[in-house]
């Protein structure tokens, strides 16, 4: 386990408060337009019920936050079970005795009044509270995507500026980089230890893969439709997303070119040939604003690629936080030094088991929950994400 001091988050018990009521809000907001019949019953089997989500949202919260930060038994034991994640797979948690809708929001309420009883005069280790406030945001981004899939969200465009003029590809000179997440402040137990990683030069996409290009690879090789199109044409300067990875690998051989590395895509993310150093955001240390980055926007979709200039990287490249997941060429596995926090089901069991990693945020990510450093990952056959990619060579 890493000590609480080397993953307490800034900002205090009062700022993380707020930050669970303002997610709260949030998760209530998404969900708030949509019947109880639909948050019952299951939209996908890829999906969970969203009234389950709902209810894993606050049995996490009183697991990680009431009973490992707060000394308190389980409000309802009963539905532990129900509600652990690897217990019950996607495909099966319809058929779960878990809360509906009618009761849903009364067991989130009451788990929160516990929660705010604990943090007054909280002494505990406070990347519990941090770790409890991005889950709920992440399962907002898994909501978004079942509401995607239901037809229940408005899709649009966020913003229609063109991309600045460039080249193609940026180039990524060769030498060491500083990967992962420093020592201090909070990050996920994947993101450690950080390592220096040695790359060969390549160059990258500056864009991520649009509409545009995606289309002149359909009518080339007869490639499958990314998922949302539905029968309408979308503007072809958009980044193409709810592709897979399989799909995106074809699309990289087809250019001639391939699928970046992990390792290739953060240091072009994040390494500042000037200075040697690993920047946590594209643009700097400073967390995202509108102006940089297209994350949060609920009921839109993603920018036009290259939508936010001032957003670029040290090598150029933009849109890489923001917008739609980049998938790489990785396989999700632990780096060196790697040790498990809190608990072995957030990484480790998927670890050597196909997944591939994605990285980047789209724009139904929550600022709070990525940068540069964050891993998510997902089957190369799957697209109900918001996934799309750029290439490298
Ligand atoms: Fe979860």
């Amino acid at each position: 386990m890493h000590s609480p001091t080397e993953t307490a988050p800034r900002g205090g018990v009062g700022g993380l408060l707020a930050a669970l009521e303002e997610s709260r809000d949030r998760t209530l907001s998404l969900v708030s337009e949509v019947g109880d019949e639909d948050l019952d019953r299951v939209h996908s089997r890829l999906m969970s019920p969203l009234a389950w989500d709902l209810g894993h949202i606050a049995a996490f919260e009183d697991l990680w936050l009431c009973r490992a930060g707060g000394g308190l038994e389980l409000l309802r034991p009963d539905l532990a079970r129900t509600y652990d994640a690897d217990e019950t797979p996607r495909a099966d948690r319809g058929s779960l005795d878990y809360l509906r809708a009618r009761d849903v929001r009364d067991y989130m309420a009451a788990v929160r009044d516990r929660s705010r009883a604990i943090l007054e005069g909280f002494e505990g280790d406070l990347a519990l509270v941090e770790l409890v406030i991005r889950h709920e945001q992440q399962h907002n981004e898994t909501m978004l995507q079942t509401l995607c899939i239901a037809g229940l969200l408005q899709r649009s465009t966020a913003r229609a500026a063109d991309p600045p003029p460039g080249p193609d590809m940026v180039a990524v000179a060769a030498g060491p980089f500083e990967m992962g997440a420093p020592a201090d402040g909070f990050a996920y137990d994947n993101e450690r230890q950080r390592q220096v990683v040695e790359l060969p030069a390549f160059e990258i996409d500056r864009l991520p893969v649009t509409v545009g290009d995606w289309i002149e690879f359909m009518d080339a090789e007869g490639a499958d439709e990314p998922l949302h199109w539905n029968g309408t044409a979308p503007d072809p300067r958009l980044p193409v997303v709810h592709v897979s990875w399989e799909a995106a690998d074809a699309y990289a051989r087809f250019r001639g070119k391939r699928l970046p590395t992990e390792a290739e895509w953060e240091k072009a993310a994040a390494w500042d040939p000037a200075t040697g150093e690993s920047y946590r955001y594209p643009w700097g240390e400073a967390g995202p604003t509108p102006a940089l980055a297209n994350l949060d926007q609920t009921g839109c979709g993603p920018a036009p690629a290259g939508a936010y200039p001032d957003a670029a990287s040290p090598c150029g490249a933009l849109g890489m936080i923001g917008d739609q997941w980049e998938w790489t060429s990785t396989e999700f596995g632990p780096y060196p030094g790697f040790r498990a926090h809190p608990y072995r089901e957030y990484s480790e069991v998927f670890f050597g088991k196909g997944y591939r990693v994605l990285r980047g945020g789209s724009w139904a990510t929550r600022p709070r929950v990525v940068d540069n450093r964050f891993r998510n990952w997902d089957l190369p056959q799957r697209r109900q994400i918001f996934a799309g990619f750029r290439c490298a060579a």
